[in-house]
């Protein structure tokens, strides 16, 4: 039996090269190639000899997004796909557009904590903390507020104020991912079976039914 601290050493050694490749770049980029079919838990690299100042830059993101749709807000995206750039660094950035009473529903980024910076506007945002505590953290935000939400946990923000607002997201993932609660688990194709919704959201299956057919 190997003596405890020795463990422990071996331990911290092998957890610090764990964190450290999952936060080290070997390359100076790896601008995403998206004609690549091959996944490398991500994008592939494009031949850095063919790589060109565009594939760093995105431009659009002064362009307000349709927020006519039901929830009354839009995002633009600026990720991996968006900025190929972006591929392997960890980081990307969004344009949030909200309408007045304009929501952006419940939803989580698996991969990315997600830092908001209000550029116009009043926003309602708040999350909800891990089972069991289920802790909701709530606050209205105003011009110059900057709101983090960690990663992986369930947020939205609505526009209480009187005109449109605007916020600028930057998010720790060139790919956060986005799970929209309500469309996840209502509009999954094929459904969840309504028997479990039911049970789940304490519904009659009747209801259950029902919003399963308006996502
Ligand atoms: C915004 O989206 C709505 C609904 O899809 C559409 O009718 C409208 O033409 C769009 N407006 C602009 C300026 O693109």
């Amino acid at each position: 039996m190997a003596n405890p601290s020795f463990c422990l050493t071996v331990l911290a050694l092998s957890l610090s090269l764990v964190l450290a490749a999952a936060t080290t770049t070997l390359q100076d980029f790896c601008v995403a190639d998206p004609t690549e079919k091959v996944l490398v838990n991500g994008l592939v690299c494009k031949d850095p000899k063919l790589v060109e100042e565009n594939d760093f830059f995105f431009s659009g993101l002064d362009i307000a997004g349709n927020t006519t749709n039901p929830v009354g807000s839009k995002v633009t995206p600026v990720f991996a796909t968006q900025l190929p750039g972006l591929n392997t660094l960890g980081i990307s950035i969004a344009r949030i557009d909200y309408a007045p009473w304009g929501i952006n529903p419940p939803h989580t980024h698996p991969r990315a904590t997600e830092v908001l910076t209000v550029l116009d506007g009043t926003l309602e945002v708040g999350f909800v903390t891990s089972n069991p505590e289920n802790r909701h953290f709530r606050k209205v935000l105003q011009k110059g507020d900057v709101f983090v939400f960690p990663t992986g946990l369930i947020h939205y923000q609505r526009n209480v104020g009187y005109g449109n607002a605007v916020a600028i997201a930057a998010l720790s993932s060139q790919n956060p991912g986005v799970i929209t609660i309500a469309n996840a688990v209502f509009g999954s194709t094929p459904d969840i079976d309504s028997d479990v919704l039911a049970k789940a959201f304490l519904l009659d299956k009747t209801i259950v039914n029902y919003l399963q057919s308006k996502f």
